[in-house]
C-alpha cells in the first residue's frame, strides 16, 4: 500500500504517467472515491501517456468509452464509469468479452457498483478529497 498526496490536477496526472509504466497485461484498474475526487483526472493522464486519441471526455453518461492505442501489451483501453449501472447493464456492455482480451486495459470508476464481476487480480486506487487542490491517493 502506498499513500500519496497531490497538490494539483497536474500532479495527479504526473502520477498517472508513472503508473502507466507499471501496468501489466490484461489489467483491470479500479478507481474509488467521491465525485470530484480526481478519478477521471488520473485516467486522463493514463490515456495521454498511452497516446490515445482525445478528447478524453468522462463516460458518465455514455457509461463506456473505448480507445485504440499502439502499445506493446495494450491494444484497447476501456474507460468505464459504473456509477449508473448494475451487473446486468455491465453484461450488456460486453464485459465478458472485454475481460477475456488480454491486450485490453480496463479503467473502471465506481467499482463498488459491480464488485461481484471484478477479477481477483484487479488493482485499486482510492481517492480522497482533502481540499480544493489536494487529493489523497492510496494505491493497493
Ligand atoms: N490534486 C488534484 N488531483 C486531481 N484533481 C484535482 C486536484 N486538485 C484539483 N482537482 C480538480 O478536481 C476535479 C476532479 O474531477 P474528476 O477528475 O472528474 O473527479 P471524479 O472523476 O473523481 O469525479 C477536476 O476539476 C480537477 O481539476
Ligand atoms: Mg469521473
Amino acid at each position: 500500500m502506498k499513500k500519496i498526496i497531490t497538490k494539483s490536477a497536474k500532479e495527479t496526472q504526473q502520477l498517472a504517467f508513472d503508473y502507466t509504466k507499471k501496468i501489466e497485461k490484461g489489467q483491470v484498474v479500479c478507481f474509488q472515491g467521491e465525485l470530484g475526487a480526481g478519478k477521471t483526472t488520473f485516467i486522463q493522464g493514463i490515456l495521454k501517456s498511452l497516446n490515445a486519441k482525445g478528447p478524453y471526455t468522462s463516460p458518465t453518461f455514455v457509461i463506456m468509452k473505448k480507445y485504440d492505442v499502439k502499445h506493446a501489451i495494450i491494444d484497447t483501453v476501456y474507460h468505464i464509469d459504473a456509477y449508473r449501472i448494475d451487473h446486468s447493464a455491465l453484461f450488456d456492455l460486453g464485459w465478458e468479452e472485454i475481460i477475456q482480451n488480454k491486450k485490453a486495459l480496463i479503467l473502471l470508476e465506481w467499482p463498488e457498483k459491480i464488485e461481484k464481476s471484478l477479477p481477483k487480480n484487479a488493482r485499486l486506487i482510492k481517492f480522497k478529497w482533502i481540499d480544493e487542490n489536494s487529493r489523497e491517493l492510496v494505491f493497493s
